[in-house]
């Protein structure tokens, strides 16, 4: 029964193991029971739960009690090293010549969790947006008023200052009209839109990044690029978050291209960066939530990329080799109509 069981169970005596189940010895990450017995079950628990541990230890053999304990979080190590979230019960199932064996059932929480922690985050994140959406929107209208009057002084005298003046007010409003159009909640607007221009004002916002990191963005677009159904803002994101990634692969600088190509029915555009690369045994780990070697990184940029592109039936995929650089490769249908 307990060995079939499909939830991880493990039976120990005075802290060492002495029977796995098979979804046990899953979650652990060993390869067969014989690995794991004679182990102290400490060697698998988080050290911030030691203390717990212990204590529910002493209380499960206490013949004056109940000797039942309820499910409580405890962070396991695996064998590969990773942290699970879990949460154990244990019960007393039988006292061998004064010595407690305990079985002890575990519930797998990580997935909960990392759930939990996704919403918690994405909240944050379009807080951030809405408050961020707030401040352009207050920028704007003085905006309005400085371009006017720069306006009026420029017809008046005949400096060029007045002209740079209103060629920056304009950049600024062309970046703060962008940031609000993005910042709006995203309600799908599918509609033949040309990618080239998408990605034109995505690189509007992000010129100062580059520039500031010394990277060229070069942009190698066919002629006639058909037309994508698609909606504009979330496709936006998604080129945001690849050059993002992109400029920050290349903190001393470089070339980042973006070419296009297409076949009768296929759009492929491709971000090509010479930053430091992705190491192969993180290529495969790239999109999942979470996942970001960057200090202040959420690691949600790629995730979001693979679902709004998903979302638009179309494709994406990474190659990168260490120390060259990486391409992003996505592919769109194009509708014939
Ligand atoms: N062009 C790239 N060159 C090198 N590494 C990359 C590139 N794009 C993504 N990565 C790697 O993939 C990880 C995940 O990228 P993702 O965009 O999902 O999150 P992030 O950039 O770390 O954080 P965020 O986008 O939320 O700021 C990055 O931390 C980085 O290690
Ligand atoms: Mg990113």
């Amino acid at each position: 029964m307990v060995e079939i069981s499909p939830e991880p169970i493990i039976v120990h005596s005075e802290e060492i193991l002495i029977f796995l189940n098979r979804a046990a010895i899953k979650l652990i990450g060993a390869d067969s029971q014989e690995e794991m017995i004679g182990r102290s079950i400490f060697d698998f628990i988080h050290h911030d739960y030691h203390a717990i541990v212990k204590r529910r230890l002493l209380a499960v053999g206490d013949k004056d009690k109940d000797n039942y304990l309820e499910f409580v979080p405890i962070e396991l190590i695996r064998i590969d090293g990773e942290n699970i979230a879990t949460e154990i019960s244990s019960v007393e199932a039988f006292n061998f010549l004064g010595r407690a064996v305990i079985q002890s059932v575990i519930r797998d929480t990580s997935a909960r969790k990392r759930n939990e922690e996704l919403l918690e985050r994405t909240e944050k994140l379009s807080t951030i947006g809405q408050l961020a959406a707030g401040v352009a929107h207050e920028i704007r209208n003085p905006l309005t008023a400085l371009k006017g009057f720069t306006q009026l002084l420029k017809s008046k005298y005949s400096d060029p200052y007045f002209t740079i003046m209103l060629e920056e007010l304009n950049r600024i409003n062309l970046i703060v009209n962008e940031f609000m159009l993005l910042s709006k909640p995203s309600i799908s607007d599918m509609k033949p839109n040309h990618i080239k221009i998408l990605i034109d004002n995505v690189i509007i916002l992000l010129q100062a990044q580059a520039i500031s990191n010394s990277v060229l963005i070069v942009n190698e677009f066919t002629e006639n690029m058909p037309p994508i159904s698609c909606d504009p803002n979330q496709l936006k994101q998604v080129f945001i978050n690849i050059i993002r990634n992109a400029i920050e692969a290349m903190p001393n600088g470089g070339n980042l291209t973006i070419h296009s190509e297409e076949t009768p029915e296929k759009l492929f555009i491709r971000f090509i960066d010479q930053g430091n690369g992705i190491p192969k045994e993180q290529l495969a780990k790239l999109g999942q939530p979470f996942f970001t070697t960057k200090e202040k990184g959420t690691g949600l940029g790629l995730m979001v990329c693979y679902n709004i592109i998903e979302a638009h039936k179309g494709t994406m995929f990474i190659e990168s080799e260490q120390g060259r650089g990486t391409t992003v490769n996505t592919i769109f249908p194009i509708q014939i109509s």
